[in-house]
């Protein structure tokens, strides 16, 4: 599977969402996951995402491994959140593009 790591917080570009043939993304307030049970391995969202929050599993950086449970226990919570068509990203998207984050600025 695939999983979004933390670059994606406070940004939301969501350009990730409009290739996915399999509408496998899941929205949270400042946050996107991707459903481990609906990804096949297609590598279509990767390139899309402008600041590179996308990567398979197996190639998750080791600082951000923590996000492959993370995603797969978000998109529990978030089932019925299914995105697929792009919006707007959040309203400070650029700024926080160039910022560290940390993983306890996800919302719930
Ligand atoms: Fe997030 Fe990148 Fe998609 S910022 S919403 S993973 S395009």
């Amino acid at each position: 599977t695939y999983v979004v790591a933390e670059p994606c917080i406070n940004c939301k570009y969501t350009d990730c969402v409009t290739v996915c043939p399999v509408d496998a993304f899941r929205e949270g307030p400042n946050f996107l996951t991707i459903h481990p049970d609906d990804c096949i391995d297609c590598d279509a969202c990767v390139p899309e995402c402008p600041v590179e929050a996308i990567f398979p599993d197996d190639e998750v950086p080791e600082k951000w491994e923590h996000y492959i449970e993370l995603n797969e226990r978000l998109a529990e919570l978030w089932d019925d959140k299914v995105i697929n068509e792009q919006k707007d990203p959040l309203p400070d998207a650029d700024e926080w593009a160039e910022k560290e984050k940390t993983v306890d600025m996800i919302e719930g």
